[in-house]
């Protein structure tokens, strides 16, 4: 097996390395002045396992390239499978024709990933799971609800008799559902949130009892930090004792850290390691981070040895 790694998220690829105690394998990825992407694999791949590491977060369009050039490069090397690992799948919430005359970007990214060569794809908490079939080739979507149980658990002293865990829009009912039933099936509530212009979400209505509860929100992608700073303010106002929130993928756009950091009604946001934060995110005190790093590692091992991925999630 060789693992390869993109810029994109370094440090989670080093972490699943050392997991799996199997050194990055050495390629070089740059990019030219003119801002085109240049890759040469510095070890003999012919016949090998490869797993490509690599988020498609900000800068997208640059990470992408990156995955995609280093997917040829490794099939012209005659690598005998590729897995592209994208622990963040970036264009996901272009998954439908939102409007006349607009793309389904994230149709047209697996398109592109499968075209350049990849055999697998290994990824976390897609933002649908129906993208799974925007792929001819198999595709893992692991989910990082596990390693959030955990934490809530830790956070909570192991006392969550008082936690009601909500879904920040009615897209996102089965995930939150998913974390209630590792909690002990905690009671469930769900914000209708409308967005009216793309980028700005207002909520409009809290279903179900969050009064007197410590509620935590739960949610794949944290971009602005409008729905869930949204979201915690209704909550409060209907008498809750506190709001948290967990979410998979922190992509935390330009101005997000200071949006949280003001926000008194949200307690704190935990986000996972699969995109690598700014320095600005990284002082903000309010965002924590929890790893999927073994999440991840496990799963390639398990590819690797052709055992079950989906029986980590029994
Ligand atoms: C939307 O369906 C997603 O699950 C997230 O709720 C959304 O992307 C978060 O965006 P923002 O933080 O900009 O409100």
């Amino acid at each position: 097996m060789k693992l390869i790694s993109g810029n994109s998220n370094r440090k989670l690829s080093e972490n699943i390395a050392a997991r799996l105690a199997n050194p990055l394998a050495e390629a070089e990825i740059r990019t030219f002045k003119d801002g085109e992407v240049f890759v040469e694999i510095k070890e003999n791949v012919r016949g090998e396992d490869v797993f490509v590491i690599q988020s498609t977060s900000n800068p997208a369009n640059d990470n992408l390239m990156e995955l995609l050039i280093t997917i040829d490069a490794l099939t012209r090397a005659s690598a005998s499978r590729i897995t592209a690992v994208i622990p963040y799948f970036g264009y996901a919430r272009q998954d439908r024709k939102a409007g006349p005359r607009t793309p389904i970007s994230a149709k047209l990214v697996a398109n592109l990933i499968t075209t350049a060569g990849a055999d697998r794809v290994l990824t976390v908490d897609l933002h649908a799971g129906q993208i799974q079939g925007f792929f001819d080739i198999p595709t893992d979507n692991l989910f990082a609800v596990n390693v959030f149980a955990e934490k809530i658990r830790a956070m909570h002293k192991g006392d969550i008799d008082d936690v009601t865990v909500v879904s920040p829009d009615t897209g996102g009912v089965v995930r939150a559902r998913s974390l209630s039933k590792r909690l002990g099936n905690r009671p469930l509530a769900i914000v209708d949130k409308r967005r009216e212009q793309a980028g700005v979400s207002e909520v409009m209505h809290i279903i179900g009892d969050v009064k007197d509860r410590h509620c935590i929100l739960f949610d794949d992608i944290v971009d602005s930090g409008g729905t869930l700073c949204n979201a915690a303010q209704a909550i409060m106002e209907k008498g809750a004792k506190s709001v948290s929130a967990y979410v998979t993928h922190g992509v935390l756009s330009d101005g997000a850290h200071e949006r949280i950091a003001k926000a008194k009604a949200l307690t704190r946001i935990v986000t996972s390691d699969s995109i690598l934060s700014t320095p600005e995110v990284e002082a903000c005190k309010k965002i924590e981070k929890v790893e999927i790093g073994g999440l991840l590692a496990e799963a390639i091992r398990r590819i690797a040895n052709e055992e079950s991925v989906s029986s980590l999630f029994d």
